[in-house]
């Protein structure tokens, strides 16, 4: 069952020299208690994607669904409540934690800007009942997330995400500044978290191997498109753009005489205002044809359930 889909979503944004592309046409589906990863470049458009979602940016075009519904119509009021339901996890929390509140007014925030619980022994009681959920000793209750060292600041962004017992949560790079050690131990707990809650992730990274095993399904984007979609394990095994293919390339493995020379991250990166018609990845692909720049492209049904949007 689909618990959230955009449908031609799409953000551009006025700059000076022009429309920027920042989300151009994305059509993604992601079932209720799954998790979609979602990966490319800095500045391919990840995290407007995720802002679109949470209506924190509102889009140009198209629709965001969930629960069957187009969110976008709705008034404030309306989106206030829906907003418990849909929350967001950044990628660094040292600067999405205000430094000046301890950790138990840090995740008691939602709780009091939405007046969800009564009174304060109540309110306290259910931010330990957080800190014992995602692994954060009650000994910190009255620290500053400067205090701590980056996991258990990431868990104190966790628990505040967790607070209004969300059913979806975009995590934007959730893991990106950590230690690889570190990064597992949070890969870990969200995992846990999701069995546990039957949560729903939409989880964003530049990092192909971080979402390996968190993901269902992989939408690759560049340039603010969606290049290709599958299920994980496809698309690891059967990676059909050669975008996806360079990525995949890019992965450390431990023998180097495992990997292969596919220098395809070279070339220059077109544009993302006013850009052209055709496939954007054209002028650094190596497998280029002269009619990649003159055909519009769509993601096609390439395999079954394997989307792909490349000509060749
Ligand atoms: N408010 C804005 N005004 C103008 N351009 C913007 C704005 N926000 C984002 N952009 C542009 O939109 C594009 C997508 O940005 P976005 O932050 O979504 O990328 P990203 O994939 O999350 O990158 P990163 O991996 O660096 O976080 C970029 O070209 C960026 O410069
Ligand atoms: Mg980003």
């Amino acid at each position: 069952m689909p618990l959230l889909e955009t449908k031609g979503l799409k953000k551009y944004f006025e700059t000076p020299r022009g429309l920027l592309h920042a989300v151009d046409d994305v059509n993604l589906v992601i079932n209720a208690g799954e998790t979609l990863g979602v990966v490319g470049e800095s500045g391919c458009g990840k995290s407007t994607l995720g802002r679109l979602i949470l209506r924190l940016l509102e889009p140009t075009a198209g629709e965001v669904v969930f629960d069957g519904q187009n969110i976008l119509g709705y008034d404030q009021p309306r989106m206030k409540e829906m907003r418990k339901q849909m929350q967001i996890i950044f990628q660094d929390p040292f600067s999405s934690l205000n430094p000046r509140m301890t950790v138990s007014e840090i995740i008691a925030e939602p709780i009091k800007v939405t007046r969800a619980l009564p009174t304060q022994d109540a309110i306290l009681e259910r931010v330990f009942d957080l800190m014992g959920i995602v692994g954060l000793a009650e000994r910190f209750v009255n620290t500053y997330p400067h205090e701590l060292d980056g996991g258990r600041r990431q868990r104190i962004g966790v628990a505040r995400a967790l607070a209004l017992n969300p059913r979806f949560i975009v995590c934007d790079e959730p893991v990106s500044a950590l230690d690889v050690s570190i990064q597992a131990q949070i890969l870990n707990l969200m995992m846990d978290l999701q069995e546990d809650m039957g949560l729903t992730y939409m989880f964003i990274t530049h990092d192909l191997s971080v979402v390996k095993h968190i993901s269902n399904n992989i939408a690759v984007m560049y340039l603010g498109q969606c290049v290709e979609l599958a299920a994980t394990d496809e698309l690891f095994t059967q990676p059909l753009h050669p975008y996806t293919q360079g990525l995949l390339d890019a992965i450390p493995v431990p023998s180097l005489s495992a990997k292969k020379h596919f220098n395809i991250m070279k070339g220059e990166v077109t544009s993302p205002v006013d850009p052209n018609p055709g496939c954007r990845f054209a002028p650094r692909c190596p497998r280029v044809t002269p009619s990649c720049a003159e055909q519009e492209l769509e993601l096609r049904e390439r395999r079954p359930g394997h989307f792909v949007s490349c000509c060749r």
